[in-house]
């Protein structure tokens, strides 16, 4: 069995699409251990309540490569296969990303390489895009930059706000979050330059 690290610093709502998918066995893979760098992140406490290994390594005040080897060390321990950032608000070291090596995943709220960065919807909606979305990519040390493993689309509507546009695209979040690990747990992909293309 795949072991996923989650590594996550609030609401943690994609931690439970993932988890849910999990229970259900679209994932075929445990959930090894949640990480928060945050003590008070909503999604470390739904963990627990989920009877996961729940740790939180606080970050404040640690320079990034320091911090890094308390993730990588605690990731290590729980013997995790691939790493999941889910809501989580840290760039990571080019350590980090060394030591998993195409292993490592995020979600943002926005069809990347357009809107990158914090408030994503927000961004989006100043921009007068008529199409967002989300993606699902590999991770490196750059910000929202590694190959992209799925995306999908919403429409921005007129009288749309941040909370509806960012709710429209939170629904397609949980459903293409889960649907790429399960794509990258499965093998059944390579990596061409930027692009990851289906195999059988
Ligand atoms: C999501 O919008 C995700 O795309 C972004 O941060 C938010 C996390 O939400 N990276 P949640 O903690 O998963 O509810």
């Amino acid at each position: 069995m795949k072991r996923l690290g989650i590594l996550l610093s609030g609401r943690g709502s994609n931690f439970e699409a993932i988890a849910r998918n999990v229970a259900a066995g679209n994932i075929e893979a445990e959930i090894a251990v949640v990480i928060s760098n945050r003590p008070e992140a909503r999604g470390l406490e739904t963990a627990r309540q989920l009877g996961l290994n729940a740790v939180c390594l606080p970050s404040r005040g640690l320079d990034r490569e320091v911090y890094d080897r308390q993730v990588v060390a605690e990731l290590k321990k729980h013997c995790v296969d691939l790493v999941c950032l889910a809501g989580f608000m840290r760039l990571l070291s080019a350590y980090f990303v060394r030591e998993f090596p195409n292993r490592i995943l995020n979600i943002h709220p926005a069809l990347l390489p357009s809107f990158p960065g914090l408030d994503a919807q927000h961004q989006a909606l100043e921009h007068g895009v008529k199409i967002s979305g989300c993606t699902v990519h590999f991770v490196d040390e750059y910000l929202d930059a590694g190959p992209i493993v799925l995306q999908a689309a919403v429409p921005v509507l007129d009288d749309d706000t941040v909370e509806s546009l960012s709710a429209r695209i939170l629904e397609q979040e949980h459903r293409i979050y889960s649907q790429a690990v399960q794509l990258i747990l499965s093998g059944k992909y390579r990596i061409e330059g930027r692009r990851v293309i289906r195999t059988r």
